[in-house]
């Protein structure tokens, strides 16, 4: 009982001590997927869904939920979204070549197919961020669409 307790006490201590770090926060101000939206043009209702279900792991910006003061749920977090910006950032889309951008559209489409996005873990916690069928639809047409645009070369880079 008593190596328990010291086990218990240390653990305790060590979690108090982490919450003295933070990692940095993912923040921008301003239009920071400005050039996204305008190549890709979705549908003002679209915009929202992107933005409001996508954009905490794949843009510049993160709206970060209360629990990501607590540390080690917020290193959790900063790693989740490092990760997704890493295989697609909407803020940085002015870096991507048109055939990158084909083919992360490519890849949007088979994520929302297979229902692989968001993350589960995204979506037990942001209900707002559990796609309708229709939503659903409306992501795969407008990349499918967007795709075709930039493979016609019809979209001014
Ligand atoms: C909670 C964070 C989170 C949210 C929200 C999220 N993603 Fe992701 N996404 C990731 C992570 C992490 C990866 C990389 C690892 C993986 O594939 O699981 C990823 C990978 C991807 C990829 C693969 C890119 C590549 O190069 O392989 C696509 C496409 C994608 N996400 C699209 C979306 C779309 C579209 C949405 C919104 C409907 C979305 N994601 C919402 C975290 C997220």
């Amino acid at each position: 009982m008593k190596t328990v307790k010291k086990i218990s006490l240390a653990l305790l201590a060590i979690l108090i001590a982490i919450q003295f770090f933070r990692p940095e926060k993912n923040l921008a101000h301003g239009n920071h997927t400005e050039i996204f939206l305008a190549e890709t043009n979705p549908a003002p209702e679209l915009r929202i869904v992107l933005e409001e279900t996508c954009y905490d792991c794949h843009s510049n910006n993160t709206v970060y939920p209360w629990y990501n003061n607590v540390a080690p749920i917020s290193f959790w977090l900063a790693n989740h979204v490092k990760d997704g910006k890493k295989h697609l950032n909407f803020s940085a889309w002015d870096d991507y070549s048109v055939k990158k951008k084909d083919h992360k559209l490519e890849e949007v489409i088979e994520m929302i197919e297979n229902d692989e996005m968001p993350l589960k873990e995204y979506t037990w916690t942001h209900e707002n961020a559990r796609l309708t069928n229709e939503q659903r639809e409306s992501i795969i047409a407008w990349a499918k669409k967007t795709r075709l645009l930039y493979q016609l070369n019809e979209i001014p880079q």
